[in-house]
């Protein structure tokens, strides 16, 4: 199955001049949607990143990251835009093109030590998932991998992230 046939460009969107990559019409296909999962749990299993927990960012990476996490048997821990989770967090602050943005994780969902794999729909700058991998880190994770479905290779994300293994089924 083609993956990319199953995920819609739209131009000029949110911003004139970008091409958004839209993963709606992937993940309200039946066949296409078990396909893109059971693909990411084998690419996830081969490179031996299944972890005790899988860390996914609001919001899309909320859809994939719980999906995986129920295939490979592991906890699934949501990271989240500020304000929006109920007991006490750790936060991290990180650096946009235009001023900074923050992400969240609940100080007790996750340990010393914990295995972590992080997983969002797509990387493109990187500094999403640089954020989240530099949140786990502080709290003394050990982050095994990231899991992406799509991959903006041209933004050279990858260069902002440590040096762990990087799964990506679709790459533009
Ligand atoms: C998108 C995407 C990633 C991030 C990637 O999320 O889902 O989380 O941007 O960009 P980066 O690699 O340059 O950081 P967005 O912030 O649009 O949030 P959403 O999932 O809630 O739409
Ligand atoms: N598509 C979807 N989400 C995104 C994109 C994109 O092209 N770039 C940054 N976030």
């Amino acid at each position: 199955m083609d993956l990319k046939s199953l995920i819609r460009d739209i131009p000029d969107f949110p911003k004139p001049g970008i091409l958004f990559r839209d993963i709606t019409t992937l993940l309200s296909d039946p066949q296409g949607l078990r396909y893109c999962i059971d693909l990411f749990t084998q690419r996830i299993i081969e490179a031996d990143l299944k972890a005790e927990y899988v860390v996914g960012m609001e919001s899309r990476g909320f859809i994939f990251g719980s999906l995986l996490a129920y295939q490979l048997e592991s906890g699934f821990i949501p990271v989240r835009k500020p304000g929006k989770l109920p007991a006490a967090v750790h936060s991290i602050e990180y650096a946009l093109e235009y001023g900074t943005d923050c992400l969240e994780v609940h100080q007790d969902a996750l340990q010393v030590g914990s295995r972590v794999l992080i997983v969002d729909d797509l990387i493109a700058t990187g500094g999403t998932a640089a954020a989240t991998a530099k949140l786990v880190q502080k709290i003394g994770c050990q982050l095994v991998g990231f899991g992406f479905i799509i991959e903006l290779r041209d933004l050279n994300g990858r260069k902002n992230l440590p040096d762990v293994p990087i799964v990506s089924l679709v790459e533009y």
